[in-house]
């Protein structure tokens, strides 16, 4: 089943939550005090997000207690999976019950992705009809669910093929949408 997710930015409905987390954040994340303070609003933002889809799963948490382990998933609620992704001014999350592992990527719609990434992350084997940014964000998350085969090195080893991302004998599901002015690609198993 494909994963909840959550997008948020900076607004009149989030700000006063975004404050009162970044109020805390370094006592609860001391490296992020090394970060730059871009890096500092996303990640509270990834974070809000992620405590969205928790509440619609009905665990009411908060901001201290989503510490992720090395394969970038909760410690304290290891019976859901989870990913994460920033941009410029958001953050997202997506969350699943059900799947053995997920991603989720956003990218701004009308970025220009430069001709010659195009050898980084395409594979001969590709077969879709999606544009150069679209790829771009489907093997993002793909390459997050994916990232437990511990061969995985580049975008460029996944494969697109029948409406599904492929790596070694692993294959994925994708759903590619849009949230205002961002894609938004979610990928499970
Ligand atoms: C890992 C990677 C997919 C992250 O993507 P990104 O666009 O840099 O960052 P995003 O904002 O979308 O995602 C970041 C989040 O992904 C998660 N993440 C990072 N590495 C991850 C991995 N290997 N597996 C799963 N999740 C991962 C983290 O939660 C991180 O958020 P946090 O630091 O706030 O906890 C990307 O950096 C990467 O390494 N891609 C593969 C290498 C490649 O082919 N590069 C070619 C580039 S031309």
């Amino acid at each position: 089943m494909k994963p909840i997710y959550s997008v948020k930015t900076l607004n009149d409905d989030t700000e006063q939550r975004f404050f009162e987390s970044k109020s805390g954040i370094f006592q609860h994340y001391p490296s992020l005090k090394q970060s730059h303070p871009d890096r500092v609003e996303q990640f509270i933002l990834s974070r809000m997000a992620l405590l969205d889809c928790l509440s619609q799963i009905g665990i009411k948490t908060d901001i201290a207690r989503l510490q992720t382990n090395q394969d970038f998933q909760l410690q304290e609620y290891p019976q859901v999976k989870v990913s994460l992704s920033h941009t410029e001014k958001y953050g997202a999350a997506a969350l699943s019950q059900t799947s053995k592992a997920i991603g989720i990527d956003i990218e701004y719609a009308n970025r220009t992705v430069k001709p010659d990434i195009q050898k980084k992350i395409t594979h001969k084997d590709d077969v879709h009809e999606h544009t150069l940014l679209e790829v771009w964000c489907l093997k993002e998350a793909g390459f997050k669910t994916f990232s437990f085969a511990r061969g995985l090195r580049g975008m460029e080893q996944i494969t697109i093929r029948d409406n599904q991302l492929h790596f070694e004998n692993h294959s994925c599901s994708y759903e590619l949408g849009r949230s205002g002015e961002l894609y938004v690609c979610t990928t499970w198993i």
